[in-house]
């Protein structure tokens, strides 16, 4: 089969090289380094199996700028281009999904597109009649970034948004690409299939600020935060994972998803959905109390990363706490190794590790870090697991 990719970030990526392995597969982006890294083996984004399978696979996978080749003859075009909350319309900004939708139909190709980007509740439907198109369908994503293609390797389950023979086809090719036998396989309308993904991301902010809830209230409280968590999730209800306390939920995708699922309840009563995105809020303002309240001249910033693996800070919280900090005017310094720059946000950049660590009264980390084992006492952190 040959199989287009629309968008070659952390999703399209995966796909387009987990597809590669026993189809063509032409992947299509607009930043020509990006097209050029791919074409030359190389991935433009942080992913030890991407890395592995470039190096070790035999891949059919080119890239291109160039839609017309990438979508003709195509038998699926998958597509997995940003989307970008935005906060003044107070919804997803869809347009890069459309900008492919467009072309597609322009070309007036028998294909059938699978949206793999995630879209608010309703978009495959509106997107069909406003179109007059049946040819669309939407197919969740639930990788992490770091390990994306790893998560492709081993789905906790495959979604094809549609009851059909075509997403039986698209389905198969997802299960036959991937390293497990038994991945459970399910098939829904595209609405319920936009649903699950919101909700299964609301689903994991709100358990982010539970446990974060839990441990402001130890923090203020003066009691140990580990042996509460600790004695709650060894009920196997609730078990004994994704519990670490951090400084809020953040990333590209499950600070934009809570406000896209808010949006969508409209006049549906609700008190969690809005409590989720609020808590996250109150959560970096307790945060940055408890930096103040030591009286810092100088706050170090362990990392603008949300994720140890991480090679990006979309949305990190530690960059809304630095905002916060920014309104008590504390100087603030940044050690981000990934960064290539003198500064960031208007704050001094010292990727010099030792010069950081002397600088700084106090390092805020959302994570702890070998780095930091000689200067535990200056180091402000509420990771207890050293997981993410
Ligand atoms: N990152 C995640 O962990 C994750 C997980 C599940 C779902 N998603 C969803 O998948 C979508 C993509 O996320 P991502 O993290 O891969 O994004 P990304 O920003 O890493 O990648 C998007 C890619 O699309 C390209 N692009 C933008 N406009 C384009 C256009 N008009 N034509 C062709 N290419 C275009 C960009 O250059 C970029 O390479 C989003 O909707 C996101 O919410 C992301």
């Amino acid at each position: 089969m040959k199989i287009a990719v629309a968008g070659t970030g952390y999703v399209g990526l995966s796909i387009a090289t987990l597809l590669s392995q026993k189809n063509e597969v032409v992947a299509l982006d607009v930043v020509p380094e990006k097209v050029e890294k791919i074409n030359n083996k190389i991935s433009p984004i942080k992913d030890e199996e991407i890395e592995k399978y470039f190096k070790e696979k035999h891949l059919n996978l080119k890239a291109t700028l160039d839609y017309k080749e990438a979508f003709s003859n195509a038998d699926f075009i998958v597509i997995s281009t940003p989307t970008n909350y935005d906060d003044e319309n107070r919804f997803f900004d869809t347009s890069s999904v459309e900008d492919i939708i467009q072309k597609v139909i322009l070309m007036n190709i028998d294909t059938t597109m699978v949206v793999k980007s995630t879209i608010p509740v309703g978009f495959i439907e509106n997107i069909k009649k406003k179109y007059n198109i049946n040819n669309i369908m939407f197919s969740p994503e639930f990788l992490r970034e770091g390990k994306a293609l790893y998560d492709n390797l081993h789905p906790s389950r495959i979604i094809v948004g549609e009851k059909s023979k075509k997403a039986e086809v698209f389905a198969n090719l997802l299960k036959d690409c991937s390293l497990d036998e038994n991945t459970p396989v399910l098939f829904m309308n595209s609405t319920e299939a936009e649903a699950v993904k919101l909700f299964a991301n609301t689903y994991l902010a709100l358990r982010v600020s539970y446990f974060n809830e839990l441990d402001t209230y130890a923090e203020l409280k003066g009691l140990n935060t580990k042996d509460i968590i600790e004695g709650i999730c060894l009920d196997p209800r609730i078990g004994n994972h994704y519990n670490n306390p951090s400084f809020g939920y953040g990333g590209y995708c499950l600070p934009k998803d809570t406000k896209q699922l808010l949006v969508n309840y409209d006049n549906v009563p609700q008190n969690l959905i809005k409590a989720v995105v609020k808590s996250n809020k109150t959560r970096k303002k307790h945060i940055t109390d408890m930096i103040l309240k030591r009286n810092p001249k100088i706050v170090g910033v362990y990392r603008l990363i949300m994720k140890t693996e991480s090679d990006n800070f979309r949305s990190s919280a530690i960059q809304d706490i630095i905002k916060n900090l920014k309104q008590s005017n504390v100087n603030i310094i940044i050690y981000e190794p990934t960064l290539d720059k003198e500064q960031f946000d208007d704050c001094v950049v010292v990727n010099d590790l030792n010069k950081f660590k002397n600088t700084s009264d106090i390092i805020i980390a959302n994570r702890l870090d070998q780095n930091l084992i000689s200067v535990l006492d200056k180091v402000y952190t509420r990771d207890i697991y050293n997981n993410n």
